[in-house]
This record gives structure tokens, C-alpha cells and sequence, in this order.
């Protein structure tokens, strides 16, 4: 499928660097210097959302979901097909979705490939998570420089985050920190989890300060229900934690320009001067020098930092700012986006109600929702299905179930009878159930052991005082 990608970025827009070097170029490229907004690119219509009730054994797609509105850019002017992946959005025009193959090339990061899988088997004795060995996080910023270090016996910590803008967590949030969960106990290191409360009361219009506060807290307990390990984990809402990260945050600010930080995340004059700032608080915890209690002194240690890849705008500007302070870049690694369940062009989102499986949804949610909204690869009509099978690369809830199921031989089989035309929509979206109402389940019991009380200590930095953790 040909997704035409769009590298016409006006002069205005170009990001340059304070020696005004522009840097939407191969140099940028290879600097890590690619603004988010040259991936700007138009809203793809994910068209009318009301499917069937039930599923049927056709596919109950909406009718005209293949036709797209006319495409814009941010300024409203037509432009031809793309992709557009910022901090903020993600959508694809394509049924397919995003072009994760062309999001590299654009960003300038470097696919995983089976030699780090097995090298990541190597070194943890372990089999690789299924995210990995399916692909799902496929990409990575020097992940070779961090696990030859961790082979030469050099230490490292894991640092990952959320933006807690909503009460509940949702499929596409859990994906992160599940994996992050196995990093850390494959490796066997410390882990900091960041709560931007700071962040989501300067860019969502309506939060008060104490509401982002309450979420962080709420969030917080969603998170620590995935099971880190409590002797090597912290979590904190900026809001608490910001004197301790204070001398970090400046020493960043005073090194990204307005002009940088505009380019690289789409800033326009008329936002609050707080969004402009806020990356720098973002990018401090990459650097252990934030948590004393945890690394004393130490500013030798390495971070990585699992994310899905919307995120790394930020850590493009972290890794430019590094060495300038004297620090070690952060590796990343990045997974792609649970889509939406009506379909591969956009990311689960909070905000979508009737996009998202939340960690709050009863069984009967869960059911209703994959049955009604899933998008399906599915033929119109049974004899067509039989005779030409799905299109697994559009069907939603297979994407789930190579997500979430575990067993490969299975899933396999589930692949190869669907895409036969042996298994019909209906069938899979039931297998999709089945798997997906045990997991929230399991969920929401670890979340409600979660008390108060482990909150608090989870966030205590002083119990790392005078232990070695590193
Ligand atoms: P937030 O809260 O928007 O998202 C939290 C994490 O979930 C990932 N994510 C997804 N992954 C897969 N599929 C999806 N549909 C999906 N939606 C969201 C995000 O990429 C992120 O990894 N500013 C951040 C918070 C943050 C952070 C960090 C994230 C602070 N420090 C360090 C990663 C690493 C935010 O608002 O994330
Ligand atoms: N649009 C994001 C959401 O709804 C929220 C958001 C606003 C955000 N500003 C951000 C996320 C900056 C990451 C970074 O989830």
C-alpha cells in the first residue's frame, strides 16, 4: 500500500538549532533532530463508528468506511494522503494504519531486529516477551550502546511515564507497562515511573491542579496493579516531586531555545508559555542526577526508556540536550500504537469513549464494545468471506489478539483459519472476548488490593536512602 509521506515543511516551520543550522535534513536525521511537525500531515476520517449491535457473521463494518473525507493539513489547506504522529495525534489515512517502516525513516530512529531479540534472550536468560518477538515494539534509539554496556557488567535504570488526564487507564496505556514490567524483571533493574500531572493541567482546558493531582493518584494505582517490584520502584506526580528534579529542569530549559522547543512540538504563540517549558520536565528524569536518594551522586548510570513512539519528540530534544549538559543520552525503545477498535487509523485514546477498553469495563462492556465497534477485515457477505478470507492487517481484533494472547501456535492457527475465510468475524471477535475479560478482570483484583498506604510508599523516595540499588 503506498502512503504518500510529505516532507514539505515551510521555512517558518523548519526547527533550527541555535547556531541556525536548519535541522529537517539527514544531519537532523542522524542528531535526532526531526521535528514533530514535519510529520504533519491530515486527519484521516475515521468514519461513522456504528457498526451492528451484534457481531454478525458478515462484518458489520460501517458502509463507507473505505471513502475518506478530502485531506488538510493543520492550516486547513487540502493536501494529498499521510500520516501524522505527534504527541497528540496519530492518525494514518490508510486502513492499513500508520507506515511503521516509513515512521523510522522519518523519525530517524532504528528497527529492532532479531539480532537484539536474540541478544535480549542472551543476556536475560529468558524468552523474549511476545511485544517483542511480535514486533509490536519494533523500534529503538541506541539500544546496541545500552545492552553492550549491560554485557560489560555497566548498570542501568528504566524510566517511563504517564500523563494522567483521565480516571482510568485504557488497553493502549497498558501495553507500556506491562512491557516495561518484564524489562525490569528481566534485567533485573531499578525503574522510576513519572506522573505529568504538571503536564495535563497546562494542555487540557478544563483540570484544576488538584483534580491532575487526584488523577496522578488514581493513575498511580492502575500502574503499580501491573506488579513492580516494590524494593526497586518508584513512582511520583511531578507536583511532588518537582524541588528534586528543580536543578535538572533548569539546566534543560537553558539549553533548548524557544524556537527548538516550538519546532519541535508544534507550539504556536498563542498556547501558555507553560507547554513550552513543560518538555524540559519531562526529559529531567532520563538523568539520574533526579533521584539522589535512589543513585546518590552517580551520574553514570544509563537509562532506557520504554514508550510508544508518540512520545519521542521528547526524547529526541533529551538526547540533543545530554551531552551538552555532560550526561549519557537515553536509549529508547518504542512500540506501535493498540489501534482504535474502529480501526488501524488512529490510536486507542482516552478520549474516544467508544474507541477504547478501559481497565474499568465490566465483561459485558467488553463484549458489547469489540462486538459493536471492532473494525472488522472481514468479507460483506458470508459466501464472499469463505471464498476470499479476511484482510488480517485492517481487522482490529486480530491486532488485539497478537497482542494479548500468549500462546503463538494458537494465535498462528487464528490467523491462518480467518485469512482462509475458515473462521468468520463473529468467531474471532468471541476469541478476542474470551482472552480480553480475564485479563481486565485480573486487573481490577490486583487494583483493588492496592491500598492507600502502598501508594504512599511507592512514592517515598527517602526508603531508597542507604540501600544499594544499583
Ligand atoms: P500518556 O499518558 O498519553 O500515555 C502513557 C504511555 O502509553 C502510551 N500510549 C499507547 N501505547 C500504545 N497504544 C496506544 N493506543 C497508546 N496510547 C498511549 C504512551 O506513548 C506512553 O508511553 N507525556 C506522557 C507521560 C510521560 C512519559 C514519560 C511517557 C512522562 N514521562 C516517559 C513515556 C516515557 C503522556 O502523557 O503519556
Ligand atoms: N492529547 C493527549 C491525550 O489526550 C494529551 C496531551 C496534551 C499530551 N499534551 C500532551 C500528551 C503532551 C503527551 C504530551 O492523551
Amino acid at each position: 500500500n503506498s502512503l504518500e509521506v510529505s516532507f514539505d515543511l515551510t521555512p517558518t516551520e523548519a526547527y533550527t538549532d541555535e547556531q541556525n543550522v536548519p535541522l529537517a535534513t539527514e544531519e537532523a536525521l542522524a542528531n535526532d533532530q526531526v521535528p514533530a511537525r514535519e510529520m504533519v500531515l491530515p486527519p484521516a476520517d475515521v468514519a461513522g463508528t456504528h457498526g451492528t449491535d451484534e457481531a454478525t457473521e458478515t462484518n458489520g463494518n460501517p458502509q463507507n468506511s473505505q471513502q475518506h473525507q478530502q485531506q488538510h493539513d493543520p492550516e486547513g489547506n487540502p493536501t494529498g494522503g499521510g500520516q501524522r504522529v505527534t504527541p497528540w495525534e496519530v492518525e494514518a489515512d490508510e486502513e492499513t494504519g500508520i507506515d511503521y517502516d516509513k515512521l523510522i525513516i522519518q523519525f530517524g530512529c532504528s528497527k529492532i531486529t532479531e539480532d537484539h531479540i536474540s541478544r535480549i534472550e542472551r543476556l536475560t536468560k529468558q524468552r523474549a516477551h511476545r511485544f517483542l518477538r511480535r514486533g509490536l515494539f519494533f523500534s529503538h534509539r541506541d539500544l546496541d550502546m545500552l545492552l553492550n554496556a549491560y554485557e560489560q557488567g555497566e548498570p542501568f535504570y528504566l524510566y517511563t511515564g504517564r500523563g494522567p488526564s483521565s480516571e482510568a487507564l485504557h488497553l493502549g496505556h497498558l501495553v507500556p507497562f506491562w512491557f516495561t514490567k518484564w524489562l525490569q524483571d528481566a534485567f533485573n533493574v531499578p525503574l522510576v515511573i513519572q506522573l505529568t500531572d504538571d503536564e495535563k493541567f497546562l494542555f487540557k482546558e478544563n483540570l484544576t491542579v488538584e483534580e491532575c493531582k487526584r488523577l496522578a493518584y488514581e493513575n498511580a494505582k492502575d500502574i503499580l496493579a501491573i506488579g513492580f517490584d516494590k524494593d526497586k520502584t518508584f513512582i511520583f506526580s511531578d507536583l511532588d516531586y518537582i524541588q528534586t528534579m528543580y536543578p535538572l529542569v533548569l539546566q534543560i530549559q537553558k539549553k533548548v531555545t524557544y524556537n527548538q522547543s516550538r519546532g519541535i512540538f508544534g507550539f504556536t504563540e498563542s498556547d501558555n508559555i507553560g507547554k513550552s517549558a513543560f518538555p524540559a520536565v519531562q526529559a529531567a528524569p532520563a538523568f539520574p542526577a533526579c533521584f539522589p536518594a535512589m543513585f546518590g551522586n552517580r551520574k553514570d548510570i544509563m537509562c532506557l526508556i520504554p514508550q510508544a513512539i508518540d512520545q519521542d519528540p521528547y526524547f529526541r530534544m533529551t538526547r540533543d540536550v545530554a551531552p551538552r549538559l555532560g550526561f549519557n543520552k537515553p536509549a529508547l525503545i518504542h512500540s506501535r500504537f493498540v489501534p482504535a477498535l474502529q480501526g488501524n487509523q488512529t490510536k486507542m485514546a482516552g478520549s474516544q469513549v467508544a474507541s477504547s477498553i478501559f481497565v474499568t469495563d465490566t465483561p459485558k462492556e467488553i463484549k458489547t464494545k469489540i462486538n459493536k465497534y471492532a473494525f472488522s477485515g472481514g468479507r460483506a457477505t458470508v459466501e464472499e468471506h469463505r471464498e476470499l478470507g479476511a484482510d488480517l492487517s485492517v481487522d482490529v481484533s486480530y491486532q488485539y489478539l497478537t497482542y494479548l494472547m500468549e500462546d503463538d501456535q494458537e494465535l498462528k492457527r487464528i490467523g491462518d483459519d480467518y485469512a482462509a475465510g475458515r473462521l468468520l468475524t463473529g468467531e474471532v471477535k468471541q476469541k478476542l472476548v474470551d482472552v480480553l475479560q480475564p485479563i481486565i478482570k485480573a486487573h481490577q483484583d490486583a487494583r483493588a488490593k492496592i491500598t492507600d498506604e502502598d501508594v504512599r510508599s511507592f512514592m517515598d523516595p527517602t526508603r531508597f536512602e542507604g540501600k544499594k540499588l544499583i
